[in-house]
């Protein structure tokens, strides 16, 4: 497989960290928010030096793979049309300080990310680094080189399925395939799974009691008692 370019959308706390990775791991990172490229460029030079500072439109243009790790509420500024066609790994959470008090992004019946699919109608949107703080991200991958950590992701594309488990291990984690992106329900914010950072056998061991936590009584009963 070519190494894809991966382009970060979001310059933050997410969007910094995963380009220190993505630089650590030897891969082509292009990163951009919708500051002028002259302020990011010193920030990124610092905070994740070999990373490469454009424009937001430039780092949607040149990348193979984009990473969203803007806020959820950001996305529908996003143009579908400049995304269509490219793999989209949707870091996005609904997070009340930032999206409102209100969420009236998604539910128990739709995960954010098939609202954020739904926007991008023509990109081949994942769910995928949702489920991890930024601090853990890189402390996890440092302390368990071998033993990886899961990162769990969600997509409706199967024909993506081979890139994201690629991408994702290049970061330095141990793929975790969720299905359809409406099962990415459970890596949000209040799932039993938000927050961790651990084996594939003891996110398997999580999601396995998952529907008996409250959290997924709630989208049990949200989606009529059933949970396929
Ligand atoms: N922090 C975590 O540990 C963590 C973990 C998993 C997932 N997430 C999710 O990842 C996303 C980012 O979180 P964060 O903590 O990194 O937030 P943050 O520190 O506030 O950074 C957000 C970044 O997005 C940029 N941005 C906003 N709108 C944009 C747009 N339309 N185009 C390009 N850039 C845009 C912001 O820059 P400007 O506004 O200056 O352009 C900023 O650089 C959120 O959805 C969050 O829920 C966060």
């Amino acid at each position: 497989m070519t190494e894809p370019v991966i382009g970060i959308l979001g310059a933050g706390k997410l969007g910094t960290t995963l380009a220190r990775l993505g630089v650590q791991a030897g891969l082509t990172i292009n990163i951009g928010n919708r500051h002028d490229v002259a302020d990011l460029k010193w920030i990124i030079d610092t905070m994740a030096p070999g990373a490469h500072t454009m424009s937001a439109a430039d780092v949607i243009a040149s990348a193979d793979v984009v990473i969203l790790a803007i806020p959820l509420s950001h996305v529908a500024d996003l143009d579908p049309a400049a995304l269509a066609g490219k793999l989209v790994l949707d870091a996005t959470n609904y997070w009340k300080e930032v999206d409102g008090t209100v969420n009236r992004i998604s539910s128990f019946t739709q995960s954010s990310s098939e609202v954020v699919q739904a926007h991008l109608a023509a990109s081949q949107v994942a769910k995928a680094f949702n489920h991890m703080g930024y601090h853990d991200l890189e402390i996890e991958v440092d302390r368990h080189p071998t033993a990886r950590r899961a990162m769990a992701y969600a997509t409706d594309h199967d024909a993506s399925r081979p890139v994201i488990e690629h991408v994702l291990q290049a970061f330095g984690f141990a793929p975790f395939d969720l299905g359809p992106l409406r099962f990415g329900l459970v890596l949000e914010p209040g799932s039993p799974l938000f927050g961790e950072a651990i084996t594939p056998a003891e996110f398997q061991a999580k999601l396995d009691t998952l529907y008996a936590s409250p959290f997924g009584q709630k989208i049990i009963a949200a989606r009529g008692g059933k949970i396929d």
